[in-house]
């Protein structure tokens, strides 16, 4: 009974790890590539599954090579695949990322499949979704489906989380206030309050406003800085772990599929957050997304280290 349902995107990482930027017009030499399963929900989706937690995965896959692949990825994986649907004469959703030797992505994203996930679909899955402990959501996909979920989430009792990624202008505030957690970083923060945000202190002053709007639970996460909350639950920070970064693709992905797994088996926000951090940081310690994100033995043996 403590699945945890994740409601969103997948897609086909394409890394290519760069020196610097082309210009507009210049053909430019880059040192490597790599491919990869990716996707802001599955990447949370797998984080979580990969820690141990039983997951439940609604998303659409394309008519193309790349959707045999998803779906045999989060099979292997353990995630359940009953809502997992194909869509014909549509193509997967890819994501081009550039990684620069500092560490920092740029990323383009291409739906797909992933627009075609509608609000009937959670109907489709409503049993299914009725046992879960937890319904997370991140806005790859229509922002209808996204607030049908929230509204089937708040009928139905079940606790639901929105990662507010990637950030989108003009969110519903009448939905964000029917979330139980909202877990943005600050780029998506400053967007969605439209107040400046720039670090810690106006991370916690966007957020209280959040609080005052209804969300029970705001959760800022601030990179290598960590993250911290307001809620009923009052006001704390967890500090970042200081890593040697390779990658930080997927690293906010990393953050809510830990406190997903933790927060379903317990409901102790602060070792959640405090778990999550520690993830985020040791995925970053790799290249790629998923394929960074560690095995509960691994990440027990990175804990042991640091
Ligand atoms: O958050 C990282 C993810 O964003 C990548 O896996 C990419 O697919 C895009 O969705």
């Amino acid at each position: 009974m403590n699945k945890i349902a994740v409601i969103g995107s997948n897609m086909v990482d394409l890394i290519t790890y760069i020196d610097r930027m082309p210009e507009q017009g210049e053909t430019l030499e880059a040192p490597d590539f790599a491919m990869g399963c990716g996707g802001k929900g599955a990447n949370q989706a797998v984080a979580a599954a990969k820690l141990g937690a039983d997951v439940l995965m609604l998303t659409k896959v394309g008519d193309d090579m790349f959707a045999d692949n998803t779906v045999a990825n989060f099979q292997r994986l353990g995630i359940d695949t009953q809502f997992v649907q194909r869509v014909p004469g549509v193509s997967s959703g890819v994501a081009p990322i550039f990684v620069q030797s500092d560490s920092h992505n740029s990323i383009l994203i291409v739906k797909g499949a992933n627009a075609y996930l509608k609000p009937a679909d959670i109907d489709a899955a409503q049993g299914a979704l009725r046992d879960c402990k937890l319904i997370v959501l991140q806005l790859e996909i229509d922002l209808a489906t996204v607030y049908y979920a929230i509204e089937f989430a708040r009928r139905n009792a079940i606790p639901v989380l929105l990662n507010p990624a990637p950030a989108v202008a003009g969110l519903s505030r009448e939905h964000l206030s029917q979330l139980d957690f909202l877990i943005p970083n600050e780029t998506e923060l400053a967007l969605i309050t439209g107040k400046p945000v720039d670090g810690p202190e106006t991370a916690l002053a966007a957020a209280r406003h959040l609080v005052e709007e209804g969300i029970r639970h705001v959760i800022v996460t601030l990179g290598d800085k960590g993250a911290l909350y307001v809620g009923e639950e009052g006001e704390f920070r967890v500090d970042g772990r200081k890593v040697a970064a390779r990658d930080t693709t997927g690293a906010g992905d990393a953050f809510i599929g830990c406190f997903a797994h933790h927060w379903s088996q317990d409901g102790d926000i602060r070792r959640a957050m405090t778990q999550a951090v520690a993830y985020s940081a040791c995925s970053v310690t790799e290249r790629g997304t998923q394929s960074s994100y560690p095995d509960a033995a691994t990440f027990a043996q990175f804990l042991g280290t640091c």
